[in-house]
């Protein structure tokens, strides 16, 4: 599935099972966080044109992502932009910290909304703006407090509660309806939010209800945000916080193999200009997957060994004018080389 067309699609078509099935597409796995994400974006089209239901005015739910390094945030956030039917832009919180401007940047991030949204300003208030990396604004220690970290949180804390922001010198920017999704990997909650356990609600023996509160305790408070530097204003303005889980060998495997623009599917394209076709076995995936699988850095790793075993292969192929395909039965043996008559 294409990225549905803004102008052929009315916008109310676009229900949270369509924006996850594109997800899908592009992202193996972490169904909690595309759930998440797909009800919030879905949400906030809705909203358009009527911030009253029955009466009722509707907040926005900004969203926290949080999840191990290489997991997929970043890639689930630009997934969704594509999607997205209202401007979308990203920033980085670290460079935000390293800015002595934080204002000025942003300024310039809801100025690059309105440039998205072709100078609609009515549009670009509609918009989603991600901010990665929220975790690193902690302050180290030497530093005095109030620094990089905390003004960046202040800065934009006034944004997502709501301000109205000069751009330039004749326009205004209202950031009561942008929805903010941050992230960030927050390396060592898992322990964080165990140790918290006993501290949270009470368990009774009842095992149904039992599943409940284990669910209701494993959840990530804001104070286990606190120990990241996050201060108590910022993360309560998060409420909605959606997991991402360590990928497994086997979503390692189906990484490399299933999303569209895949590694394996790169390389194929690429040997396929040289008329060459390119077939891996499984069990040479399964052994890139155990390798990066003990790197730890999620599906990061990937590439690299992929390349590598590669590289020999890429390195004879523009001589061989006769070989038509290439096969790697393992991670450990040379690729075959096969000339077909
Ligand atoms: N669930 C996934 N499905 C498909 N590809 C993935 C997935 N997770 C990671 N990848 C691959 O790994 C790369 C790195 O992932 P990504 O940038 O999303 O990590 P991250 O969770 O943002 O990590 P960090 O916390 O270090 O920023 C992606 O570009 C993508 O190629
Ligand atoms: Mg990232």
């Amino acid at each position: 599935m294409d990225a549905p067309n803004a102008q052929q699609t009315p916008a109310k078509k676009l229900t949270p099972s369509m924006i996850a099935n594109y997800l899908d597409q592009y992202v193996v796995g972490q169904d909690d966080a595309k759930k998440i994400l797909s009800v919030a974006v879905y949400s906030h089209y809705r909203k358009f044109g009527k911030r009253q239901l029955g009466g009722v005015e509707i907040a926005k739910s900004n969203i926290l992502l949080i999840g191990p390094t290489g997991t997929g945030k970043t890639l689930l956030c630009e997934t969704l932009s594509r999607i997205a039917r209202v401007p979308f832009v990203t920033a980085n919180a670290t460079s935000l910290a390293q800015s002595k401007y934080v204002n000025e940047e942003i300024e310039a991030l809801l100025q690059r909304l309105l440039d998205k949204a072709a100078g609609d300003i009515v549009h670009a208030q509609r918009g989603i703006v991600f901010i990665d990396e929220i975790d690193k604004l902690k302050t180290s220690d030497g530093e005095q407090r109030g620094t990089s970290g905390e003004r960046v949180q202040h800065a934009l804390l006034k944004i997502m509660e709501g301000a109205s922001v000069r751009l330039g010198s004749t326009q205004t920017i209202d950031t009561t309806d942008i929805l903010f999704i941050c992230a960030g990997a927050f390396v060592g909650l898992d322990s964080i939010t165990a140790t918290n356990h006993a501290f949270g609600f009470i368990s009774v023996d009842d095992s149904d209800n039992q599943k409940v509160l284990d669910r209701l305790n494993s959840r990530v408070k804001p104070t286990d945000l606190f120990k990241f530097g996050l201060i108590p204003e910022f993360a309560g303005r998060l409420p909605v916080v959606a997991n991402l889980q360590h990928l497994s060998k086997e979503l390692l495997v189906r990484i490399m193999i299933e999303p569209r623009n895949s590694i394996y599917n790169q390389f194929r394209e690429v040997l396929k200009e040289d008329g060459v076709e390119l077939e891996i076995a499984h069990a040479a995936f399964l052994q890139i997957a155990e390798m990066a699988f003990e790197y730890k850095v999620g599906a990061r790793s990937l590439r690299g060994i992929f390349e590598e075993m590669l590289a020999p292969v890429l390195f004879q192929i523009p001589d061989r004018p006769e070989v038509r395909k290439v096969v790697i039965e393992s991670l450990y043996e040379e690729p075959q080389l096969l000339v077909v008559v």
